[in-house]
Formats: structure tokens, sequence, C-alpha cells
């Protein structure tokens, strides 16, 4: 018998001021390519630090159109082994040949295999992603790129807000994407961005956001999508804050054999997901979801293996994918609610199998 409610790992919240803003649209008739989604996109690219930011109906069409506007077609293209499938799946819908390398102990893109990478394939495009909330290696990214000459897409669908030392995610490499999924920190329903400080590479975004230059789909949002995100981006800061301070209970109460996620140094991680490790995950999985906890697994999959892409050793993901989990972090979870996670965790560690048993 389940005794209290669900407590999900997803729960974007609305306030008087999205219902506000949603009136005002209803009222003006102007449901699409309106003042809003201007609006939106300075706000975002003032708060990124970037010359501009374009709204596109997902993360996935984001990624996309950055790979074309920087022109992938029969070119490679490096992603780490874990992320969700968009980011493989952009790389071939754009006419990429991707190849795949291994993540670090942070779960981000692994430099040093990088540059193995980079020697033998010579890529034109390198996506880091931003997972879970961490941020990839930027300066061993960025110090490759300049050695190399390749370009660099960040993948910032999970990190909204996060930093490296004090440059926001998506404002670092050439190009970035964003996703405004009903999951993710800065929530929309559906949704996405293109950023960049490029003048040359915004204008190239543009031909694909626009009907004309060449055969296209219609990417946009409606001005409903762009106002929530206006209104969801001011709280932004703010319940980033209160998932780092989830996370840092989470951090502090736990032990045994679990593995709890590592901030990187000069990282500003913003916690979209609180990912563990633990060689029982699946015995703890289903205690916890006994428990009435909404715990996912964020991935089962290697990209290469999905997809049969081309791919250096992949020893670290080939062991995460088999132990990371993820408990509910997002900033509505009341002290209550954190404390009978930690509490039904610790007791799930315990009673879980040793892996001799
Ligand atoms: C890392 C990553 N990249 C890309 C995407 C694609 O975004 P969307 O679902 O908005 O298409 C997601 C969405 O979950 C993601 O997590």
């Amino acid at each position: 018998m389940l005794l209290n409610p669900m407590i999900k790992i997803i729960e974007p919240r609305f306030f008087e001021e999205e219902k506000s803003i949603i009136l005002d649209i209803l009222e003006s008739g102007q449901i699409t390519r309106g003042k809003w989604t201007s609006l939106f996109q300075e706000e975002f690219a003032k708060y990124l630090g970037v010359e501009k930011v374009y709204t596109v109906c997902s993360g996935t069409v984001a990624l996309f159109i950055a790979l074309k506007a920087l022109g992938v077609e029969g070119e490679r293209v490096v992603v780490p082994a874990m992320s969700f499938m968009a980011t493989i799946d952009a790389v071939y819908l754009a006419g990429g040949i991707p190849v795949v390398v291994d993540v670090d102990q942070y779960y981000t893109m692994d430099v040093n295999q990088l540059e193995d990478a980079v020697k033998r394939y010579r890529p034109k495009v390198v996506i880091p992603v931003h997972l879970y909330g961490q941020t990839a290696d930027m300066d061993g990214v960025m110090y490759l790129s300049e050695k190399y000459g390749f370009y660099v897409l960040e993948d910032a669908a999970q990190a909204h807000g996060a930093q490296w030392k004090d440059k926001k995610v998506g404002s670092i490499g050439h190009i970035s994407a964003f996703s405004f999924y009903a999951s993710k920190n800065l929530p929309m329903g559906e949704g996405g961005a293109i950023a960049t400080k490029d003048k040359k590479l915004a204008q190239e975004v543009k031909k694909w956001i626009d009907f004309g230059d060449h055969p296209a789909f219609n990417v946009r949002i409606t001005e409903f999508q762009a106002g929530i995100g206006y209104a969801q981006l001011k709280r932004l800061d703010k319940n980033n804050l209160r998932r780092r301070e989830i996370a840092y209970r989470y951090m502090r109460s736990l032990n045994g054999d679990l593995i709890h996620p590592a901030e990187r140094d000069g990282a500003f991680h913003v916690y979209h997901l609180y990912t563990l490790r633990h060689p029982q995950r699946e015995s703890i999985v289903s205690a916890l979801k006994e428990k009435n906890i909404d715990v996912r697994v964020y991935y089962t999959y290697l990209l290469h293996e999905l997809r049969g892409a081309e791919h250096l050793p992949t020893p670290n993901a080939e062991k995460f994918r088999k132990e990371v989990f993820s408990i509910p972090v997002h900033a509505y979870l009341s002290d209550e609610d954190v404390e009978f996670i930690v509490d039904a965790l610790l007791s799930a560690v315990e009673l879980a199998p040793h892996p001799l048993c």
C-alpha cells in the first residue's frame, strides 16, 4: 500500500506571472511571432552574455540547426557516449558522421580521449554535453579547439544557468543548444534555443529559421511558450540555488557504497538531475519506487551502441550506465520530501544485497 503521494522527479510550477502573460497574449490576439518571443530571446541572450539567441521548437532542432549553420555534411562530429539520444541523432540528421568518446568521472566528455579522437578523425565539430547540470571541462575542450581548429557546439539542454568559472554555459563554445522541455531547469513545455557570440554564425542560423534561403521546416515556438519561458527565466537562479541546497543535503548525509556526483573544480553545477551510482542499482531503485519516490535511470544506452556509430573505447560509460540512477532534486521539493528521500535511500542501500552474496 502506498502511504505518501508520489515525490515526482519532474515538477514544473507556474505562478501568477505566467497566468497574466498568457491572458495578455490571448487578449492581444498575437499568438505567434510577437513581443514575448523577442523579449525572451533578448533576455536569455543578456543572461548568457551572448550576441544572439534564437528560439526554436525543441532542443533537438536547436542542435540540428546549429550543426547545419556550422556545415557538417560529410564531416566528423565528436559526441560523448553518455547523453540523451538527440545529441547523436541531430548529427545524423544534419548529415554529419558521429564519433563517440568516453566520459570522465564527472559524466562529461573525457578531454584526454578527445585529443586522441581529434588526431585520428579530424572532426569539424565537437559537442561537449553538460550532462545532469554538470559543466564539461570547457578549458580542456577550448584549448583543443584552438590547437586543432574545430568548432565547439555546447549541448546545454540540461544546464541552464550552469557556469564554467565566470561564464555561463552556452556562452563558451562557438555556438550552443538549449532545450526548454517540461523537465528542464527552464521549462516551457516544449522549446529550444540556439545561442552564439558570433555574428556570422548567427546569420547562418537565421537562414535555417526563416523560410526562403533553402528548403526548411517551420521551427517556431508560440508566444505562449516564450511568455512562460520569460517568467521562468526570472526564477532560474533562485531555483538553481535551491537545487544545489538539496544536492548538498544529499551529499552530507549519505554514505556506504553510494557514489555521489562530484563537482568539477571551476564548475557551477545546477543539478538538473542528482545522479548517484551503486553496483546494486536495481534493488535500490525498486526499494525507492515502493516508497513512491520517482527514480529514473539516465541512460541505459550508450550513444554509439544505440546508433552503431564509430567510437573509441568507453570503459567509464560502460560501467556507469549499469550503476547510475537519479533521485528527485527539483526546486519545489519540501525539506520533508528531502529528508524522506534521504531515509529511504539509506535504508535501500542498507538492504541491498552485498555484491559477493
Ligand atoms: C542532453 C540533451 N540534448 C538534447 C536534448 C533534446 O531536447 P528536446 O527534448 O527539447 O528535443 C535533450 C532533451 O532531453 C537533452 O537532455
